[in-house]
């Protein structure tokens, strides 16, 4: 297997001043990945950006102009629909996409394999930022047999506009699910997830079978764009909230500027394990009155009690911020790991009580004004 991936990072090109069109620079990371064959995002990128240029005169194309502009995108009907997409695809008769490609997209040190997979799915299944696609892996059911399998879920890591901006395709952010034996501690092949090893194992060309769209608690409210948003996230939790940063950050949205604060607080194992960070820290250089960004390293850092640093330990650090925000109206998100859900209530409690506030009061009323959104499994 290779060493090094592929990991697209996109850049903006400005041509005459204002217009941008997207253009892809791939970064070398040091990780493994699957060989592909579909044509790679640079090839077809810069077919894009150079039929586009040879239409009209490129007056300024410089790095230091490239950094502000965002990416063109289309179609821009799907702005159009006052309601989210919901259920297109069921399970009986799901819609059959293409790998397009499967990216590994953590280190060598990281515990574990996160894979980014981009799925074509022709414009057929569109989808709204923090909507989940479901995946039904082939094969037959063990515990029913002459069934499919069941569908599993997975958070869409993409904008609706896709990792290639143009409605055709989703992306996913995949953690192959592995099983360790309690007596052993090793890992057990033979127990290994079903539809995570079968996605992050997937090459392109294959076909997948989806479901969906599904999901509306994680849609992103977007009446207010000076609002707060703080997003909590534990691995690939992080997914929805790539979509919501693209959207604000890198996609040129006419119906939605964003000019408020995003917040993210991501918690990984180490700082190979991290997701995207390219992309956010360029989010941080680009935007730094409307982007913060805070990494929780549970196997690098120490919190103040020596413990893992998790990302509730992080949340606590900002907590006087943190509860203003939500006083003048922030939403806050939380994705990923089940597990993070207590430790984050046992924290936000303490901090409540703290400042002499009854925290169940305090949640309720989050839940009631639709401030409170949760996606955890
Ligand atoms: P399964 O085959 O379902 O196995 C589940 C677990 O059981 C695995 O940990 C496996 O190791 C273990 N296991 C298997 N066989 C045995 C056995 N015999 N004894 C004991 N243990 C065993 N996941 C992501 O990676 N990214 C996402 O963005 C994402 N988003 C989600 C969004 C939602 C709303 C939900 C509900 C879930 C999401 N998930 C996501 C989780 C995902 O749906 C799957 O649950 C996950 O990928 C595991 O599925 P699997 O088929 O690989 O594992
Ligand atoms: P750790 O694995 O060091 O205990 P994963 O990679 O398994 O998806 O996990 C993402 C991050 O969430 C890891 O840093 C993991 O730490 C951390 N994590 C695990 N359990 C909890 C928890 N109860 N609360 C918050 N973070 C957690």
């Amino acid at each position: 297997m290779a060493r090094y991936a592929l990991h697209q990072v996109p850049i903006k090109v400005s041509v005459n001043n204002d217009t941008p069109v997207p253009m892809s620079v791939f970064k070398r990371k040091n990780v493994s990945f699957h060989e592909n064959s579909w044509p790679s995002h640079s090839s077809l990128d810069f077919k894009i950006a150079s039929s586009w240029t040879r239409a009209r005169p490129v007056f300024c194309m410089s790095v230091q102009q490239a950094s502000k502009p965002k990416v063109a995108i289309s179609p821009l009907s799907l702005e159009d629909a006052k309601e989210p997409p919901l259920h297109l695809y069921k399970n009986k008769e799901p819609y059959i996409g293409t790998i397009v490609s499967v990216e590994r997209v953590v280190g060598p040190q990281a515990p574990g394999e996160t894979c980014h997979i981009v799925i074509d799915h022709g414009g057929n299944v569109p989808y709204w930022e923090g909507q989940s696609y479901g995946i039904i892996p082939p094969g037959e059911n063990p515990k029913k047999p002459g069934n499919p399998q069941n569908v599993r879920l997975y958070s869409i890591a993409s904008t609706r506009y896709g990792d290639f901006f143009d409605g055709k395709t989703a992306s996913l952010c995949v953690r192959r699910a592995v099983y360790y034996d309690p007596e052993t501690g090793k890992e057990d092949p033979s127990k290994k997830g079903v539809c995570s090893n079968f996605l992050c194992d997937s090459k392109p060309g294959d076909k997948v079978q989806i479901t969906g769209p599904s999901g509306k608690i994680m849609l992103l409210p977007e009446d207010n764009p000076n609002a707060t948003h703080i997003m909590i996230g534990t691995g690939t939790g992080v997914a929805p909230f790539r979509g919501y940063l693209r959207r604000m950050f890198m996609e040129a949205v006419p119906t939605f500027k964003f000019s408020g604060l995003a917040w993210l607080f991501l918690g990984v194992a180490n700082t190979d394990s991290l997701l995207y960070d390219d992309e956010f820290s360029k989010y941080l250089e680009d935007y730094p009155g409307n982007f913060r960004y805070d990494r929780a390293l549970s196997r690098e850092e120490r919190n103040r009690n020596g413990g893992k640093m998790y990302v509730q330990d992080k949340i606590e650090e900002y907590s006087d911020e943190i509860f203003k925000l939500l006083d003048g109206g922030a939403h806050i998100y939380f994705c990923g790991l089940k597990g993070m859900m207590p430790g984050i209530q046992d924290t936000l409690k303490r901090v409540a009580e703290s400042r002499g506030e009854r925290w169940e009061e305090k949640l309720l009323q989050l839940k009631k004004n639709k401030q409170w959104h949760v996606e955890v499994y």
